[in-house]
């Protein structure tokens, strides 16, 4: 079952009926200024970090589900009548109703009572506002007497502080109306430089700022006392709660549409301006004017939003593909791409399962988000990483997440996450892949923002590498700290208090255990470590980086072997995690598709057996469950893990971030159909089809579809904000259909699946664009690479001389 369709070639996916199993979100804004929007117009908006700032208030967990957001009324003043164009909050039937979730802005459009309304929101291009873009229709033979009344509700600033701290709260808040702009000031008088501002571009009949006087006592956004009454009571708010809502009258003839805008922004003075007025509530209104003009104007909003449009139009056109397969198609050439955008602007911060309180920009989630974002914005990817290195401290190791508006690591999680420092290795390899910007080494960069500590990027990627060194066990694999990529497998945790929760450590001291996936992680790592340093002639350097890497390989293969499949872990007593031998958490993905993907056990037979068991106790009809089987009970030495019920989470869902790890894992033993068939499994287009049972968007992937075990197996779960955004972008485009950036050149290697006869490709590289035409004449995987005609030797297509700007590459596989 279907709750709407995919509308490609307006690269949308169109919402046809308001009430979809979960509220269906998009994310407006790509630079500074950030939205979450619903389908049904829910949400909320922040500039740069959804904890310091944050403009509009949003209640998690709440009942219903999704309210609070953006909200208009349309009322008919002849009868009285209203409702939501948006279906909530009021929830009247609707005719009509429509919501397309595009790129960067969602427009949502519904009839009643033969008025139609559309409202689209976005935010321009480089602006620290949205605009919301309403047009109201006289659908009837006769004229309609209209109000439209806004409404939002301004959250005071500090998210957290604003969800808790009422005592203080409810006396702080001031606004100040002009004209048809609700400036929302509070804060200011602290001397902070910051305020938001809504405005309208009609004139107003009225406003209100005060929550309470539009809603009335005792009543709900469903049921606004001033939209009932059809009258605003011209309310400003002196401390409680701080809303804005604007009231418009008109009358529209037959057939007559009226365009309304509204604005809803941020504003920082000029630093020159900063604090004129110390400890005054008197905001600095002129140089916000002329944005207000700017953007009340019709002419300048449609232009912005054809740029916008635009935009996308480039970022998507750096990788394109025509493959048979519709669904590859669609996620390669839009949707996996924009949620790759908007994991790298968000990391985890905020979803509709993440409040935008508790976590900032995670180190091992913005790293590994980069691996799907480098080839569309590689400058941006560049200073996220010279951002991210900030954060890591002189012994390599790093803290666990910071604070976007900071950029301060966030010490309420604190660090030992022993794989993190790994992964900056990761996301600055593909950096250099992308652009071959050797420069970006010898960037100087502080150890945990301390000014006087700076040293070359590099030396940050020779203290990850030599954190993992640092710190091996008793059987020579990398200690796991307080987790590795699995944060709940906390094998350190150790307690012989009942009660006691997986994050002490009391009694004992843990630290023994033993992580074979970062063994896996650390290959891949320091291979591609080697490469990078080779380039720059440091060829001894890379050879140890060789020679390390080749004997933890020996190390996993003699201690991290199973008999089957890749051991887990060790825990703290030296116990193996992820063991035939184990009554639950017999088998792991993590490690499976990890020390493949590093080439682990490809010339021993290792690698093709443990993707084999993979496939026999994991693979389901709704992808690779974590793990096999759940563990049915708690148990202290494992840690979170073992928190979660049977199916869920990381204890034995399908965790679509490391699903793919295994895709790319069965290209490197060449099984395409087997990559492929794992690809569709959990790809959100195919799973459209199935809605009822999938029940989150299917434009994107969501960190986890409930596993085998879990009595809703097939039910997609935290949608938005993963790691799978960036590792299926990688698994299709980077192993089964092969086209890899590599420090010399583009690789192309495709491992697709038998039944495909081929494919073709755009990729602009380095400036140059690859016209790519891939077609099978045998049943292998060996590939013959014609270069503009011409036959070349291996599978890597140099860049062409300076001045040529696009090359085409034929690919015969054999
Ligand atoms: C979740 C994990 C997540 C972690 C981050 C845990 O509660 O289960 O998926 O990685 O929190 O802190
Ligand atoms: C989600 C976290 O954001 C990520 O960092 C972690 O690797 C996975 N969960 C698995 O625990």
């Amino acid at each position: 079952m279907q709750y709407g369709y995919f509308d490609d070639e307006h690269c949308e996916y169109v919402i046809t009926r308001p009430d979809t199993p979960l509220p269906w979100i998009n994310y407006l804004g790509s630079e500074d200024y950030f939205g979450l929007i619903s389908n049904t117009a829910g949400g909320y908006s922040f500039y740069r970090d959804a904890r310091l700032r944050r403009i509009t208030r949003y209640r998690y967990n709440n009942v219903p589900l999704d309210t609070g957001g953006r909200y208009l009324y349309v009322r008919d003043d002849h009868s009285g009548t209203f409702w939501s164009p948006t279906w909530q909050p009021v929830m009247t039937d609707l005719k009509n109703y429509t919501c397309r979730h595009g790129l960067g802005y969602t427009t949502i459009a519904s009839e009643k009572e033969d008025i139609q309304t559309q409202v689209r929101y976005f935010v321009p291009l480089g602006q620290n506002l949205e605009i919301w873009d309403a047009r109201c229709t006289n659908l009837r033979t006769t004229k309609a007497e209209l109000s439209l009344f806004s409404s939002i509700e301004f959250c005071l600033w500090d998210a957290q502080d604003d969800a808790t701290n009422f005592q203080r709260n409810y006396n702080i808040a001031e606004v100040e109306v002009e004209g048809s702009t609700i400036y929302h000031k509070t804060e200011y008088r602290e001397r902070r430089n910051h305020f938001a501002f809504f405005s309208c571009s009609e004139p107003l009949t009225g406003f209100d700022t005060l929550r309470e006087s539009f809603l009335g006592p005792y009543r709900g956004w469903n049921q606004p006392q001033v939209v009932a009454e059809g009258k605003s009571r011209n309310s400003e708010a002196h401390a409680w709660q701080p809303m804005g809502s604007h009231h418009v009258q008109f009358v529209l003839e037959p057939g007559e549409t009226k365009r309304i805008l509204f604005i809803l922004g941020y504003h920082e003075n000029p630093v020159d301006q900063k604090f004129t007025a110390p400890g005054s509530n008197i905001i600095n209104k002129k140089s916000v004017y002329p944005i207000i003009q700017t953007w009340l104007n019709p002419n300048n909003v449609d232009h912005a939003f054809e740029k916008l449009r635009q935009r996308w139009s480039e970022l998507l056109s750096i990788f394109q593909v025509d493959t048979p397969d519709l669904h590859v198609n669609r996620m390669v050439n839009i949707w996996n791409a924009y949620q790759c955008m908007v994991t790298f602007n968000l990391s985890r911060s905020a979803s509709y399962f993440e409040s935008g309180i508790g976590r900032g920009m995670g180190f091992r989630d913005s790293n590994q988000d980069l691996l799907g974002f480098m080839h569309m914005i590689p400058e941006r990817g560049r200073q996220r990483l010279l951002d991210l290195a900030a954060t890591q401290m002189e012994n390599g190791g790093a803290y666990h997440q910071y604070q976007p508006l900071t950029k301060r690591g966030n010490n309420d999680i604190g660090s030992d996450f022993n794989d993190d420092p790994l992964w900056l290795v990761l996301a600055a390899s593909a950096y250099l892949r992308e652009t071959g910007d050797l420069s970006f080494l010898e960037e100087m960069v502080p150890y945990d923002n301390r000014p006087g500590s700076e040293k070359p990027l590099l030396d940050h990627l020779r203290r990850s590498i030599r954190y993992t060194l640092d710190r091996l066990g008793v059987h020579g694999l990398p200690l796991i700290g307080r987790a590795d990529w699995n944060d709940c497998l906390n094998l350190n945790c150790f307690s012989d208090t009942p009660g006691q929760s997986f994050q002490t450590t009391t009694n004992r001291e843990g630290k023994n255990a033993e992580s074979v996936f970062i063994a896996g992680q650390f290959v891949l790592a320091a291979r591609e470590m080697a490469d990078m340093v080779e380039l720059i002639g440091l060829s001894d350097e890379a050879e140890e980086y060789r020679s390390r890497a080749a004997a933890m390989m020996k190390t996993v293969e003699n201690e991290g072997w199973d008999g089957q499949w890749f051991l887990r872990a060790y825990d703290d007593f030296g116990k193996p995690v992820g063991s035939k031998d184990c009554k639950e958490g017999k088998i792991f993905l993590e490690p499976q598709g990890m020390c493949v993907m590093a080439g682990i056990g490809l010339e021993n037979g290792y690698a093709k057996s443990a993707l084999d068991s993979l496939n026999r106790y994991c693979a389901g009809d709704h992808g690779i469950a974590l793990l096999w089987p759940g563990f049915q009970q708690y148990y202290l030495h494992l840690g979170e893990i073992s928190s979660y019920c049977a199916g869920y989470k990381e204890n034995a869902s399908v965790f679509c971030h490391a699903n793919p790890w295994a895709m790319i894992a069965e290209t490197k033993v060449g099984n395409g159909d087997r990559a492929f068939d794992y690809y569709l499994r959990i790809c959100p287009s195919v799973r459209e089809a199935i809605s009822e049972i999938h029940r989150s968007e299917p434009y994107v992937y969501a960190q986890t579809i409930a596993g085998p075990e879990s009595p809703d197996s097939g039910e997609a779960k935290n949608s938005w904000l993963t790691g799978s955004a960036a590792w299926n972008f990688v698994a299709i485009t980077q192993y089964i259909l092969g086209i890899r950036p590599e420090l010399n050149g583009l690789r192309i290697q495709p491992v697709i699946p038998q039944h495909w006869e081929g494919f073709s490709a755009e990729r602009v590289f380095r400036g140059v664009c690859f016209h790519i035409d891939v077609q099978r004449k045998g049943n292998g995987n060996t590939c013959v690479l014609f270069v503009d005609g011409k036959k070349i030797q291996g599978n890597i297509v140099p860049l062409p001389e300076e001045g040529v700007k696009s090359i085409s590459v034929l690919v015969e596989i054999y």
